[in-house]
């Protein structure tokens, strides 16, 4: 101890200090902090100020270092939505003791969808009359441990029990490359994978998909067959007003939603359906329950909790610089598309589709659908584009031939981190042709 006063004295620590108080002046200064990166790369996707216009500008966006990395786009992983979430901070917190969750049952009087939280059944329908989007009056809710597990029992819950053997499950093509697999992951006795709807031809009943906004491609869908006996299940987890303009309140027989798609919990792994008919979400309910008996209590209390804060922003974006979440979202996927679409002019040997301008009802505004994939065709001579991506420009993509379609397209994901996202566009923006 008393060698310290000899060796620093006080003239070592005056300058030590000055030293000190210097850089960390200058990293302010230059901005280099830990929060000041978070900032930039937010503030770059995430505009927070109200009338902040997205800009199309590659070069005015923070730069991503391009190291070389492998980037992975192959799936709809949403982890741009997890800005705008660490911005919620404590208002999109919360703590579950550990008393509770213990019980399979929830308290719902006997709601005919036993394990449903009585909490998220009320945010699910406060939600949806808010955005407009889906018809919840006189409906029953399912819950699933995401929609995933809804489709299955709704294919259960659908399917004839007579003695003709498994119905076909068709969609138009290009089609979610998952259904074909999850529909004939068991071999059912009851269902199997009919193929694309727009070539089949086969009499009796069938179960015909519709996905809508559709992945990959992110149009707007109808029933193709439509045939008398046909039974329709709606997959309406993009129709939400970040992805397309809300037109119209859906109302369909089965509709299935995802927090992984509408608020970005993906891991939360929580889906909802909206059920028109008893018997059929009674169905469902009791395929839920022979495979998992319920459905997580921590993930449907975690998912009232988000889905509250959503509707809490949406009722109060009345004043001028609160943004909601689905503006925030649009603004986020808006500025996505511009770029991509620029580095598609740009470039010419690659397309991404065009799609009409609606009006969404739930923004107020005219806007042409941005979709949470891009369904990206390659051109000029290259045959096989998820491998000319994967090899040239080191970017993981899922080839059109798993949706049904051919190879000269790829699905690749809107909804990655910045960081990908940048480095994506800047290899597309310059190396394509020069890897030609
Ligand atoms: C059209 C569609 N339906 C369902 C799902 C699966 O959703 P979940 O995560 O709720 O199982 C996805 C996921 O990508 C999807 O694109």
């Amino acid at each position: 101890m008393e060698q310290i006063p000899r060796v620093l004295s006080w003239r070592n620590m005056l300058v030590l200090s000055l030293a000190i108080n210097f850089s960390l002046i200058l990293r302010i200064l230059k901005g280099d902090d830990e929060y000041s990166l978070y900032r930039t790369a937010y503030f770059s996707m995430w505009p927070v100020a109200s009338g902040s216009s997205a800009s199309c500008n590659y070069n005015e966006m923070e730069e991503e270092k391009d190291d070389d990395r492998i980037i992975n786009l192959k799936l709809g992983d949403p982890t741009v939505y997890e800005r705008y979430w660490q911005e919620m901070g404590e208002m999109a917190t919360m703590v579950i003791p550990g008393w509770q969750s213990l019980s399979y049952f929830s308290d719902n009087n006997n709601n005919l969808c036993w394990f449903l939280e009585p909490e998220l059944g009320k945010e699910i329908v406060r939600v949806h009359n808010v955005v407009g989007n889906a018809v919840t009056q006189d409906r029953f809710i399912v819950v699933g441990t995401g929609s995933t597990q809804l489709y299955q029992a709704a294919l259960y819950a659908l399917s004839p029990r007579d003695d003709s053997g498994p119905i076909n499950v068709v969609s138009a093509a290009p089609f979610y490359s998952s259904y074909p697999l999850i529909t004939d992951c068991i071999k059912s006795g009851l269902y199997r994978w009919g193929g694309d709807a727009k070539t089949y031809k086969e009499e009796g009943p069938y179960i015909e998909l519709v996905t809508s906004p559709n992945n990959p491609d992110g149009f707007l869908r109808k029933p193709v067959v439509n045939r008398s006996k046909g039974i329709l299940i709606h997959d309406l987890a993009y129709y939400w007003p970040q992805y397309t303009p809300i037109t119209s309140i859906a109302d369909h027989d089965v509709m299935l939603f995802t927090a992984s798609k509408s608020t970005g919990h993906a891991g939360m792994r929580i889906g909802w359906a909206l059920v028109k008919d008893r018997e059929t979400a009674k169905k469902m309910t009791e395929y839920i329950e022979l495979n998992t008996i319920g459905v997580s209590k921590d993930s449907q209390l975690k998912a009232s909790k988000v889905l509250k804060v959503v509707s809490d922003s949406c009722e109060k974006s009345g004043n001028e610089t609160a943004k909601s979440f689905f503006e925030h979202s649009y603004d986020a996927l808006s500025k996505r598309w511009e770029l991509l679409r620029q580095a598609a002019k740009n470039s010419q040997h690659f397309t991404v589709p065009d799609f009409a301008s609606q009006r969404c009802n739930f923004l107020g505004k005219v806007f042409e659908s941005q979709p949470a994939f891009a369904w990206l065709k390659c051109g000029k001579g290259i045959v096989d584009c998820e491998k000319f991506l994967r090899e040239k420009q080191k970017i993981l993509t899922k080839s059109g031939k798993y949706f049904g379609d051919d190879q000269s397209y790829v699905r690749i994901s809107m909804l990655d981190r910045d960081s990908n996202f940048k480095i994506f566009l800047h290899r597309i923006s310059s190396s394509f042709n020069s890897t030609l």
